[in-house]
C-alpha cells in the first residue's frame, strides 16, 4: 500500500475508533430509521441461501452481518471483516446478545488485502464501506477474487437525490443539519463533515457500475432507495 493511501486508511480507522459509542445512535437518529431498511434491502439483494458462506466487507458493529444471519440462523454462516477494533468490539457485544456466535465470526481486516482464500464466499456484501477504502479498485478485485464463482457481491452506498428540488433539500439537510448534530452528539470535530463530503465525492451510480464491470463482475444493476439517498448495486461473478 503506497503512503497517502496508509495514511488516509489510518485516518478512516481513527476516525470510525472515535465516534463508535454514538455510531449506532446516530445511524438511527440520522437516518429516522431508515438505514435499517437500507441494510434489510441489501441483504434482500444478496438473497442467502441455507448453507451459504457470505462476507460482510467494512461490518462495523455487524448490522449486516446479524441482518443477513438472522435470515436463517445456523444454517448461514457470515465473515464480518473490519479496521476499527473498535467498532468490531460493539458488533461483538450484539452478536452475543443476539445468541448469533454460532453464526457470525468478526475479525479485523483490510477490505483491500482480504485474508481468504480465493474463492471462499457465496456471497459478498459491504454496506457505507466502499466509500471510505483508501484503494477502491482494489477493495473490488478483493471481493472478486475471495468471491466464488457464480456468487453475488452486493454494495449499499449512500448517494444524492436526482430530483433537483429533493436534492437541494436534501444537501441542505445532508451538509449543514447532519454534520452540526454529529458533532454535538459524537464529540468528533470532523467526521460528519467528512459523510456528506465524501458520499459528495463518490462515483455516480452510473459510473461506478462500470467501475464494477471494469473488474469483472457481470450483469451489474443498482437500484434506488428512498429517492436516491442510498443506491444498492448488485453484480454476479460468473467466470472464476
Ligand atoms: C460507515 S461504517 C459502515 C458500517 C456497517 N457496514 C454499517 O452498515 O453500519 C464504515 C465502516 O467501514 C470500516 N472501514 C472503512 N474502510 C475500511 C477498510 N479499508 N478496511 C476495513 N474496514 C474499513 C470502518 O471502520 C467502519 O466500521
Amino acid at each position: 500500500m503506497n503512503k497517502s493511501h496508509a495514511d488516509f486508511s489510518r485516518q478512516i480507522q481513527n476516525m470510525f475508533g472515535a465516534i463508535a459509542p454514538k455510531y449506532d445512535f446516530l445511524n438511527r437518529a440520522l437516518s429516522c430509521g431508515r438505514d435499517r431498511y437500507w441494510r434489510r434491502k441489501a441483504v434482500d439483494a444478496l438473497a442467502p441461501r441455507p448453507g451459504d458462506r457470505c462476507l460482510d466487507i467494512a461490518t462495523g458493529t455487524a448490522d449486516v452481518a446479524l441482518e443477513i444471519a438472522s435470515r436463517d440462523p445456523g444454517n448461514i454462516r457470515v465473515v464480518g471483516v473490519d479496521f476499527s477494533s473498535q467498532m468490531l468490539e460493539l458488533g461483538s457485544r450484539k452478536v452475543r446478545a443476539r445468541n448469533m456466535e454460532r453464526s457470525i465470526a468478526l475479525q479485523q481486516g483490510m477490505a483491500e488485502s482480504l485474508a481468504f482464500a480465493n474463492g471462499s464466499f457465496h456471497g459478498i456484501v459491504t454496506a457505507f464501506g466502499i466509500r471510505n477504502f483508501s484503494d477502491r479498485e482494489k477493495g473490488l478485485k478483493e471481493m472478486w477474487r475471495v468471491l466464488k464463482s457464480k456468487g453475488r457481491v452486493v454494495i449499499l452506498e449512500f448517494s444524492l437525490p436526482a430530483n433537483p428540488v429533493l436534492g437541494l433539500l436534501y444537501r441542505l439537510y445532508f451538509e449543514r443539519l447532519l454534520p452540526w448534530i454529529g458533532r454535538r452528539v459524537s464529540g468528533h470535530r470532523s467526521a460528519y463533515s467528512y459523510l456528506p463530503r465524501s458520499v459528495g465525492e463518490f462515483p455516480g451510480p452510473r459510473e461506478f457500475v462500470l467501475m464494477m464491470k471494469k473488474t469483472g463482475f457481470q450483469d451489474v444493476a443498482y437500484r434506488n432507495l428512498t429517492f436516491g439517498i442510498a443506491t444498492v448495486y448488485t453484480g454476479f461473478k460468473y467466470a472464476s
